[in-house]
């Protein structure tokens, strides 16, 4: 793809991020914020999150290197909603509930494939790439029914950036424009769509809120994270926002090449450097382990608030050679060992002595507004209606 993308706002935040960088200073919150600890464990507070986060906003649901081809599909369950995403032979990716119109099993049964087709492993009803019920087993037996009313449950999707969003919850009007804010034109500088797909893989954590505190904060990292990968490293961070999704970098990485090479020439992937969020529940974090790479880190809510589930997708720029996807394969490794051993071993003892240890609330400082700003959106978004929600995104 050689589309030009627009970098002004890009340079625009090296920019910024230089001015702070000389002055020792990131951009701080207006206060301290006080959260409610039961926030962290209250299944009401939990059961609101499903309802009025999780089912009605755009989730990430693939990436466009894991289903890249024709009758590419892939399944997954989100927030208790069993999902099938294909990619139809015209090259579009839908989605749908993954339950049969019949009565109601998941059509498809595996994690990922190709298919044409899709044969409810039941009964033998047959449905397309695009949903429609093409095949009923025994017709002449089972009686006469409008096949056209009884295709697989659609679910709105997008891909953009080479990310794949969908809504599970059917009745949900938000536009994925308005959600999105522009962030996905940012995120079109990495180039996704065009990445290969190296690995994947599931960690199970704490409260899915305790667990994405962590990729919000830069905090903790020379503190939590000594002894893998932080010592020395600034525990600095500038957030840059659009709508609720966030940018966190650090103010004085990466400076030489910015103040040495004329604007126009700044390299791109030094321009994308620290961590990109999208509310509310991926990050998207850079590392060179095999070559130019990320992490994208989905976190999913379990059955209860005490557990959730982050899948860990390993992104490659350029297809590894051997000795490349040995890196790759170490760099990986070691970033479960750190997500798994160091964050969400932490937020799991933090998550017992909260339910336990009758403290009322806990504190975000002035030089936290990431985790600031995502609070307040999800408490925000509990208390908005359905018919207020496309305002709450416009207004920002
Ligand atoms: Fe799918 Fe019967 S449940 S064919």
């Amino acid at each position: 793809m050689n589309k030009i993308l627009d970098r002004s706002e890009l340079a625009a935040m090296v920019k910024a991020g230089m001015v702070h960088a000389k002055a020792h200073t990131i951009a701080k919150a207006p206060g301290v914020l006080k959260l409610p600890a039961k926030n962290y464990y209250d299944p009401a507070v939990f059961d609101a999150e499903m309802t009025r986060v999780f089912r009605r906003l755009p989730l990430l649901l693939a990436v466009t290197a894991e289903m890249p081809a024709p009758g590419d599909f892939k399944t997954l369950e989100a927030a208790g909603v069993p999902v099938l995403l294909t990619r139809d032979q015209d090259g579009e990716v839908r989605a749908f509930v993954n339950s049969c119109s019949h009565r109601g099993t998941a059509v498809a049964a595996e994690p990922k494939g190709n298919a044409r087709r899709f044969v409810c492993p039941y009964h033998g009803w047959t449905f397309s790439a695009k949903g429609d019920l093409v095949g009923i087993a025994s017709a002449d037996d089972f009686g006469a029914i409008d096949k056209s009313c009884y295709g697989l449950v659609a679910l709105r999707v997008t891909e953009r950036a080479g990310l794949i969003w969908g809504i599970l919850d059917p009745a949900s009007t938000l536009s994925f424009d308005t959600f999105l804010a522009g962030y996905d034109k940012l995120l079109e500088h990495f180039g996704f769509q065009d990445w290969h797909f190296f690995s994947s893989r599931v960690v199970a954590g704490p409260n899915w809120k305790i667990a994405y505190d962590g990729y919000l904060d830069f905090y903790h990292l020379p503190v939590l994270h000594k002894n893998t990968f932080g010592e020395g490293m600034s525990n600095q961070a500038n957030y840059y926002a659009w709508g609720p999704h966030q940018r966190v970098q650090a103010p004085t990485r990466d400076l030489e090449v910015f103040e040495t090479t004329p604007e126009a020439e700044w390299p791109v992937e030094a321009m994308l450097n620290g961590v990109w969020t999208i509310f509310p529940h991926v990050s998207i974090a850079s590392f060179d382990g095999g070559g130019r790479s990320v992490m994208i880190s989905r976190l999913l809510p379990g059955e209860t608030v005490g557990e959730s589930f982050t899948t860990q997708i390993y992104l490659m720029e350029k297809a590894p050679n051997e000795a490349q996807a040995k890196e790759a394969h170490d760099q990986f490794e070691f970033l479960k060992f750190v997500v798994e051993q160091e964050d969400y071993a932490t937020g799991l003892r933090q998550q017992a002595a909260l339910k336990n240890g009758g403290r009322d609330h806990v504190l975000f400082g002035e030089n936290e507004g990431g985790a600031q700003r995502f609070h307040q959106w999800v408490e925000k978004l509990i208390q908005t209606d359905d018919d207020k929600l496309e305002a709450l995104f416009a207004v920002g």
